[in-house]
């Protein structure tokens, strides 16, 4: 029977992975300025100093990069929430201590360039989105109520720190402004260095504490929300992201889940004890019907974007 090790215990053991783990990261990060990701010469005064205030035709963007470019801000913007969170299972001290100021500060950085971006090139309504995010950071972010710990947390970020990569960089695709997609682009690369940070930590504790860990995982995959959970019309925006393959139930599977099961070789490990391998085969079970929801909503996704060009059509 393996032993159940306590909060403490874990991060204790863990710091010298921690450690290791804050250096590499220091030595890959590469330093960027926001300011040299906005086209300042776009800028103009709002009504306030004289200027003209925000109307929708002076936007560029499409509805689907509106309500993308909004949902990874206000996600960004939110960071005090998950501040808090990480700083709450994290210990304050030593390498722990470094990383979690670290991050924030880093994360902070996505929403300066992402906002001074928007209001620039007045991509978005700024009124609408200021009380959004008034909105969603009085809310904060909620995990669910049985959740937390070390191990539930770091498995979490692991996953969302991916999902933010790969919708951030499909953002900038559909930006269609090659300024918007170098930017988004450069925050891609950050989360996927936030993202090899806690999967190494998370494979330590895999390691470590398997079934422990592995009962994390499995609770966090079978609760997975993407962190926007919260935010004014995150449902009708989700929907419209998926439709647009933003980020779809596909590229959570297939770009974010299984890739990082894989890496943590989880369906080929042999350390897990009776309590482990029960957690493996319900998270197996639940990946069994992700992959029947992908191509349920797939066909629906057809159906609709197969209505919705046949009704254009009949306009024309
Ligand atoms: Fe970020
Ligand atoms: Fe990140």
């Amino acid at each position: 029977m393996t032993k159940e090790l306590t909060q403490l215990e874990l991060l204790t053991e863990l710091e010298p992975v921690a450690e290791q783990n804050l250096n590499r990261h220091l030595a890959m990060a590469k330093e960027w300025h926001p300011h040299d990701y906005v086209p300042w010469d776009n800028g103009r005064n709002f009504a306030a100093l004289g200027g003209e205030d925000w109307h929708p035709a002076q936007s560029g963007l499409t509805e689907v990069a509106k309500v993308a470019m909004v949902t990874n801000l206000l996600t960004e913007d939110n960071l005090p929430s998950y501040h808090r969170e990480i700083s709450e299972n994290f210990s304050q001290d030593g390498a722990w201590g470094t990383w979690v100021g670290r991050w924030t500060a880093e994360e902070n950085r996505h929403g300066i360039v992402i906002r001074d971006y928007l209001v620039v090139t007045r991509g978005v309504d700024p009124v609408a989105l200021e009380e959004a995010r008034m909105i969603h950071m009085t809310n904060g972010a909620h995990s669910p109520d049985d959740w937390g710990g070390f191990l539930e947390n770091v498995a979490y970020v692991t996953f969302q720190e991916l999902a933010t990569r790969v919708s951030h960089r499909n953002t900038g695709k559909v930006c269609d402004d090659p300024i918007a997609d170098r930017m988004l682009q450069r925050v891609a690369a950050d989360e996927n260095l936030h993202m090899i940070f806690y999967r190494t930590m998370c494979a330590a504790g895999l390691d470590l504490a398997p079934d422990q860990a592995m009962a994390a995982i499995t609770k966090v995959l079978t609760h997975f929300t993407m962190p926007g959970h919260g935010m004014p019309n995150f449902r009708r925006n989700g929907v419209l992201m998926a439709k647009h393959g933003i980020y779809d139930l596909r590229q959570h599977l297939e770009e974010v889940v299984q890739p990082v099961l894989k890496h943590w070789n989880i369906f080929d490990r042999n350390d897990f004890g009776p309590r482990g391998e029960q957690d493996r085969e319900r998270l197996a079970a639940h990946l069994e019907q992700l992959a029947r929801d992908v191509i349920k909503f797939e066909e629906q996704r057809d159906r609709l974007l197969a209505r919705e060009r046949a009704r254009d059509m009949a306009v024309v």
